[in-house]
């Protein structure tokens, strides 16, 4: 992944906007998950810290952060030093069995090759009946762009995220993978899609950002910034449609018997 060939805080902007798309979810899931009685709760993953730093206020229990980005832990920290940041592989945490009440990841599986070995992960260091969270997971491969000329833009990012080692359809692999994992009540859905208003300056510009790295090396920088004005005026005139369609899995640690 080249995250971090920008500055953690350019990154820091993408993920506060990123999470601001799925806060009612996770809210709904922190609820079903009883995070507010979890004594120790880690996020895998945990970039510039947005959702543990998140968790650390809202809730009682002790935060921990894991992420591979020793640069991100040391901007997360700066943030944020009620929770503990913690540099390490999801897939070979370094922590005991059974010793978090909730561990949970954001936008993480889509970058990890094996993303089944972090989930086993996570089940071996969550205790018997706690639960493991993957809260968001794109799956470019159910993406809708209208107008039809910015399928091409969706088809083009699609093949740049696969050239950086990501899969683009994890989030329809979720269901499989916590099954797999042996979790117990486990529950899948998709993050619904609105659009009432327009994408707000910083949001279109985030999202251009991102897009732009994607597509500099497959298409020229006339023809992004072509796109990028065709992609404001459409949403201004009020006809742009995009969704990606973002996947969410929750599932508990069954006890030895069950
Ligand atoms: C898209 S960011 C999401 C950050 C954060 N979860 C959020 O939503 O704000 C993915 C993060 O996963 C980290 N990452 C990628 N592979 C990893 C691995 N094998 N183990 C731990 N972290 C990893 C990256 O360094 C990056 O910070």
């Amino acid at each position: 992944m080249e995250q971090f060939s920008y500055p953690p805080s350019e990154w820091h902007d993408r993920y506060r906007i990123q999470a601001a798309w799925t806060q009612s979810l996770r809210e709904r899931l922190y609820e079903l998950s009883n995070l507010r009685n979890a004594n120790r709760i880690m996020e895998i993953g945990s970039g510039t810290g947005v959702i543990i730093s998140e968790i650390a206020v809202q809730f009682q229990g002790k935060t921990y952060g894991l992420d591979i980005d020793h640069q991100a832990n040391a901007f997360s920290h700066q943030l944020d030093s009620v929770t503990r940041y913690i540099t390490g592989d999801g897939r070979n945490l370094p922590f005991p069995r059974a010793s978090f009440d909730a561990t949970l990841c954001h936008f993480l599986l889509m970058w990890v090759p094996n993303p089944e070995l972090v989930i086993s992960e996570m089940r071996r260091i969550t205790k018997v009946d706690g639960w493991i969270l993957a809260l968001a997971e794109p799956d470019y491969g159910g993406r809708i762009d209208y107008p039809p000329k910015f399928e091409e833009i969706g088809k083009l990012q699609t093949c740049a995220l696969i050239d950086q080692g990501a899969d683009p359809m994890i989030g329809r692999k979720l269901k499989d993978i916590f099954s797999q994992a042996g979790l117990i009540d486990i529950q899948v859905g998709v993050l619904s899609g609105e659009w009432t208003g327009q994408p707000t300056l910083e949001e279109l510009d985030s999202e251009w950002r991102t897009i732009a790295a994607d597509l500099r090396h497959k298409l020229s920088d006339e023809a992004i910034e072509e796109y990028r004005r065709a992609d404001a005026e459409a949403w201004r005139t009020g006809n742009r449609i995009l969704f990606i369609p973002t996947f969410y899995a929750i599932g508990r640690v069954p006890s030895y018997t069950e």
